[in-house]
């Protein structure tokens, strides 16, 4: 028998410790927090992706009174932005999250699986990692890769 490890290196970063490029993205996440529609959880999600053509495309969670009809704001940005820009690839994506204080979330909050898994196929077409960085209120966590989030994850396209 041999083992297999999987290991996932996240970097903290404090606001000061941005790039910044991720400054920015991380800024527009957390602006498209304050466009999503979300009088069930009262938890407003955005996300903001930057393509390798210098555009970002924004999105936040929308809610629906079907309840599954809703959609988070990962995949509503990386369906925005592979229904706008086809043939860009991705290169980097933030998320940003506040909860019913109205405040800024204090610790990160990571994708849901099933928009880990679309991101993935982003990233899988755009050929290289494509980094992501989470916001807390004072911190950032910065992976690498969306398949660090997803490891032994379905890429057979
Ligand atoms: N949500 C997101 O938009 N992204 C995440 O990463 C986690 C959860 C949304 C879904 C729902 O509208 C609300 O947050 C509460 O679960």
């Amino acid at each position: 028998m041999k083992n297999i490890e999987l290991v996932t290196s996240v970097e903290v970063k404090t606001y000061d410790e941005l790039t910044p490029q991720e400054a920015q993205l991380v800024e527009l996440a957390r602006r498209s927090t304050r466009r999503s529609y979300a009088p069930y959880s009262h938890f407003h999600v955005g996300a903001a992706i930057l393509l390798d053509n210098g555009e970002i495309v924004q999105g936040s969670n929308q809610e629906n009174v079907a309840f599954p009809s809703g959609t988070c704001a990962e995949r509503t940005a990386c369906f925005y932005a592979g229904s706008t820009y086809p043939d860009a690839k991705f290169k980097m994506i933030a998320v940003a999250a506040r909860d019913v204080t109205e405040d800024f979330v204090m610790q990160p909050v990571p994708p849901c699986g099933a928009c880990r898994q679309s991101l993935l196929q982003y990233e899988t077409l755009a050929g290289h990692d494509v980094p992501v960085l989470l916001a807390g209120r004072n911190e950032v966590y910065r992976l690498p890769s969306v398949k660090s989030l997803l490891p032994l994850s379905f890429t057979n396209f």
